[in-house]
């Protein structure tokens, strides 16, 4: 293990956001969670997590970049947690510390996972600058039990996730998808949103991915899985905010195949038939001037990696 005295190196990782090509969800358990089936597609709008050595037992993070300031920089940050989760199980007896930087892009509270993307990528980060011999699978156990999206921000890729969303199974996926994200001003939070839900009463018993998104993402046809995106969260996203509606209506008018609340939302995910296609339902829907910000991505791509 390098020195915390000598050593001045930095590792980062660059990690993704994601969009739920479908969300099914149960009801609530007695655990407070609720049992999902949920697609994920890990899309090219990536935070980035930089660690560096500190004194033993100190944990720091900044924070830079879009929507910096709304990210907590205490003991509550997600990637902090991690970090020290790390060092408690994986370095007993060994002096760790770490200064994080977090370099955002992925909105904060916008339903793309950017909590649990910083600490996938301070998990990762960390596992590197400290040079402990944990495996990924043993990551993506550690990252569980910080979120339920953390074992997904670190696998990346199209996913199956069954039981809170945290038990991942690969999904054969063919080609790449265009979309266009719609950001919104302010954050939806997640419990608010799964809090709504079970006041809607909402939540199937009998869960399972729609029919033919297996196949379309398979075959990489565009316009079949457009026919597929399901959200059982978007209702009560919209509960919240009414605003999301007209967001949904405008994508459609202006040539979206399909559209989908991303996660507990308040992202707006509009998927195009090809890059021409996103980059003129981009800039018009920018025109529209609805939103706090308009992105083009493209998805799927891996999940946290090393920045050499
Ligand atoms: O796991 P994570 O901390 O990201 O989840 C945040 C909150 O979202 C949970 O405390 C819970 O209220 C809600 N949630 C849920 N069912 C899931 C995932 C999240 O009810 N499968």
């Amino acid at each position: 293990m390098a020195s915390p005295v000598t050593e001045a190196e930095v590792v980062r990782v660059r990690v993704a956001g994601k969009v739920n090509l479908a969300l099914r969800s149960g009801r609530r358990r007695p655990d407070g969670y609720h049992s999902l089936a949920t697609v994920f597609q890990a899309v090219s709008l990536f935070d980035e997590v930089d660690a560096a050595w500190a004194r033993p037992g100190q944990f720091t993070v900044r924070v830079v970049g879009e929507q910096a300031a709304q990210v907590p920089t205490g003991d509550t940050n997600l990637a902090v947690r991690a970090a020290r989760l790390l060092a408690t199980t994986w370095g007993v007896n060994l002096p760790l510390g770490a200064d994080l930087v977090i370099r955002k892009s992925i909105p904060v509270g916008g339903g793309m996972a950017g909590g649990s993307a910083d600490a996938a990528g301070a998990l990762l980060a960390c596992a590197v600058l400290w040079d402990l011999d944990v495996s990924p699978d043993e990551l993506r156990a550690l990252g569980a039990q910080l979120g339920a999206d953390v074992p997904f921000c670190l696998a990346g890729g199209t996913a199956l996730g069954t039981n809170r969303g945290d038990e991942l199974t690969p999904v054969l996926s063919r080609g790449s998808y265009h979309w266009v994200l719609a950001f919104s001003e302010g954050e939806l939070s997640t419990p608010a949103v799964f809090g709504k839900f079970d006041e809607l009463g909402l939540g199937t018993d009998t869960l399972g991915v729609p029919d033919g998104m297996l196949n379309a993402l398979v075959s990489g046809d565009v316009l079949a899985l457009g026919r597929t995106l399901t959200n059982d969260l978007e209702p009560a996203a919209l509960a919240l905010r009414p605003h999301l509606a007209s967001v949904l209506e405008a994508g459609a008018e202006l040539g979206a195949v399909a559209s989908v609340v991303s996660g507990s939302g308040p992202t707006v995910a509009f998927l195009a038939a090809n890059e021409p296609a996103a980059v003129d339902l981009s800039v018009r829907l920018s025109s529209e001037g609805m939103c706090r910000a308009v992105k083009r991505v493209s998805g799927p791509v891996p999940g946290a990696r090393l920045v050499v």
